[in-house]
Parts: structure tokens; sequence; C-alpha cells
């Protein structure tokens, strides 16, 4: 299985014919590693609605024809375009060929563009023989170590850049708490509130805990 970091909190997770697309935030994005017209995917998964994840979705979905996964306030939105999609809440998991996803919480908040209020989500993904879990945008919580009992995350997808989100320093202890193989940082070096010391999360986490943390630059493949 391949993660390709498309950048800020987009990723791709291929196997064989099956693209799963995270978060596609690419136009406007300024770190987008692709073109929104030039991303794959056979099913598109939702951590929230902010602009800077939701961000392609509806037009990739379109052209592709990909289902989309998001919270049921979000899908209900999503739906309306005119696209296929699959609207559980948190707790509930959506089953595909190619596995599945579960929504768990993330302490957030999230209004659409369009100003539907949804609850923001991480996503445990299980796709083909890997478990990815894509923590969204959160700050730090305790029940993150929850996530991992049922079945241990190969790789945890985290944010790292402050502002929004928690920081490098609050990562720590969330990567401390997920206990993942391997830690792929992201929602960093975006915009300049966001500019931190991936270099440092890195050194830090593997000081820290057992994970070994791979910093991806938007475009770059981390195979598993
Ligand atoms: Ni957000
Ligand atoms: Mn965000």
């Amino acid at each position: 299985m391949e993660i390709r970091f498309l950048g800020h909190a987009c990723f791709e997770l291929s196997e064989g014919t099956d693209t799963v697309l995270i978060d596609p935030f690419l136009s406007g994005n300024p770190r987008a590693a692709i073109a929104a017209d030039d991303a794959a995917a056979t099913t598109i998964l939702l951590t929230h609605g902010h602009a800077d994840h939701l961000g392609d979705t509806v037009s990739i979905a379109k052209r592709t024809g990909a289902p989309v996964v998001a919270i049921v306030e979000l899908a209900n939105e999503i739906g309306e375009e005119g696209v296929e999609v699959h609207d559980p809440n948190l707790g509930g998991t959506v089953r595909f060929d190619w596995g599945s996803v579960k929504l768990v919480p993330a302490w957030h908040t999230s209004t659409t563009p369009k100003g539907t209020v949804n609850t923001p989500a991480g996503l445990v993904v299980n796709f083909h023989d890997a478990v990815v879990y894509h923590l969204g945008d959160t700050s730090l919580f305790s029940d993150l170590q929850l996530v991992g009992k049922r079945s241990p995350i190969d790789v945890a997808l985290m944010c790292i850049g402050g502002h929004y989100t928690m920081d490098r320093t609050d990562a720590v202890d969330a990567a401390q708490l997920i206990g993942a193989k391997t830690v792929i940082p992201c929602h960093y070096g975006t915009w300049p509130p966001l500019e931190t010391d991936a270099e440092a999360f890195k050194s830090d986490v593997e000081s820290a805990t057992r994970s070994d943390v791979v910093v991806l630059d938007p475009g770059e493949t981390h195979s598993v």
C-alpha cells in the first residue's frame, strides 16, 4: 500500500485499482502536489467540512464517480450536489471492498463554506492489510489512546502545525497515546501561522516513543 502526501491534510492511499483520497484540498492550497483535475479517487473520505479539508471534494467526486464518506450533516450537504454519499456519525463504520472507515472523535470545530455546522472526526481506515488513522484537525485529548485498542495503528497521519490544531509539542503526547508504528505529520507549513519544525517533531517523537516519524514533502510517497 502506498500513502502519498498531497499537501496540507490531503493524502491518497492506493493499492491495485483502489484509490482512497482523504481531505482533497488542492485548489487554493499553496502547497498542493497536484491539481484537482489530476486527482484520482475510487472513494473520498472527509474528516470535516472546513474549506481546507472539504476542498475539491464535489468536483472530484463528480468527475470520478467516487462516493464520499462524511459525518451525516456534511454528507447531507454534499449529497445535495448529486454526489453519492455515505453518512455515518461518530462511532459508525462504512465498509467497502478495500476495507472500512470508522469515524472517531476529534476536538475541533467545523462549519462548511455554505454554513452547515458539522462535528469534526478522525478517520480509522482499514485499507487492505493496514490500519491508517487520520486524526483530522484536533487538539490533544486523552481519548486518543482508545483509538488503537481494537486494531493497532500502523500509520497515524497527524496535524502538528498549531494555531488551528495541536502544535508539534502536544503532538508528541498524541503520538505517545496512539502508539502507531509510523507517524506522518501534516497540517503545517501551508500558511505562515502553521510554520513549525517537522524535523524537531521527528526527533522528539522518536526519543519519547517507539514510533518512527516519516516527514513527507508534498508529492512524496511512503510504502507500507
Ligand atoms: Ni479544520
Ligand atoms: Mn484544517
